[in-house]
């Protein structure tokens, strides 16, 4: 925990913060780190089982099961918190179709596309933070105060580079991208509505994050291709979450922000 501690000053005491994908790989560390700073988390994913075996027990930390692709769970869990009077003041749009997800459909290649493949990213990636941000956005406006995080990546904005993934064991496919741009848009769609609300929605561009799954050749060509030479650390995000969730960003709204080393700017 001691990598959290240059953070101390930035109390959550008090705030609210609902995370969807809190299994995956960046999602438990936005948790840790949020919890570790005093925040009430509001935890969930669809893999409920990770969930518990990570953050079962903890204080101050709600799990649930959450499909964000289904819009009647995200009813089902607002109806349960208001019934407990929580008001969520954050939601971190994080849930994502990703390489870690259903393999299969999420590697076809573009020409072997079919509709369900299509959908399946669509529903969890676009729909999943539209849902999320209709949902609690509604009663962040009504209290005029509130933050949204939604996560994008750094292919919201740019091509991947095809012949990277060659013999490598993950892809970039076109549905990904395209989805993710979408999370931009979203974003200043709902940035410029809900700031009079004194509601601010922002998004991030994470770079790609080294992760266990990632080989030697990967590692290699994408290194090549960045500036700063390497894949960046879930803990390279954690400056810009605070920032975003602190009230002292006030005026940072419909923005997105990229962390990627570099990437973009080659
Ligand atoms: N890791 C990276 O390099 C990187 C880079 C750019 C953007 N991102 C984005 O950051 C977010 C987190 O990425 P990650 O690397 O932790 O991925 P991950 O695959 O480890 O985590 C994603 C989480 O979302 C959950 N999820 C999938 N479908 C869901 C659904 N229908 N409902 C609820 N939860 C669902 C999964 O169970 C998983 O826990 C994603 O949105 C991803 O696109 C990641």
């Amino acid at each position: 925990m001691n990598k959290y501690k240059n953070f101390l000053h930035c109390d959550l005491k008090g705030r609210n913060i609902l995370i969807t994908g809190a299994s995956g790989n960046l999602g438990t560390e936005y948790a840790k780190f949020l919890s570790y700073l005093g925040a009430n988390l509001i935890l969930t994913d669809i893999n409920i089982s990770k969930l518990k075996e990570n953050f079962k027990g903890k204080v101050n930390v709600k799990l649930f099961k959450l499909d964000v692709s289904n819009y009647k769970d995200w009813q089902k869990l607002y109806l349960k918190l208001k019934s407990n009077k929580i008001f969520v003041d954050t939601l971190i749009n994080n849930a994502g179709y990703t390489n870690h997800s259903k393999k299969e459909n999420f590697s076809k290649d573009f020409f072997k596309l079919d509709e369900k493949s299509i959908n399946e990213v669509f529903k969890v990636n676009v729909f999943g933070v539209l849902y999320g941000c209709k949902i609690f956005g509604k009663d962040m406006c009504l209290k005029k105060k509130g933050v949204i995080i939604n996560i994008a990546s750094m292919y919201a904005l740019q091509s991947p580079k095809h012949h990277l993934y060659k013999n490598t064991n993950i892809s970039a496919p076109i549905t990904y991208a395209a989805s993710k741009s979408s999370v931009i848009s979203i974003t200043k769609y709902l940035g410029t509505l809900m700031a009079a609300k004194k509601v601010r929605v922002n998004s991030i561009c994470p770079g790609g994050i080294q992760d266990k799954t990632h080989k030697k050749l990967w590692l290699k060509r994408f290194g090549d291709n960045n500036p700063s030479g390497r894949m960046g650390e879930t803990s390279e995000l954690l400056n810009t979450i605070i920032y975003l969730i602190n009230e002292k960003s006030s005026y940072n709204n419909g923005s997105n922000i990229i962390i990627d080393g570099g990437w973009s700017a080659w």
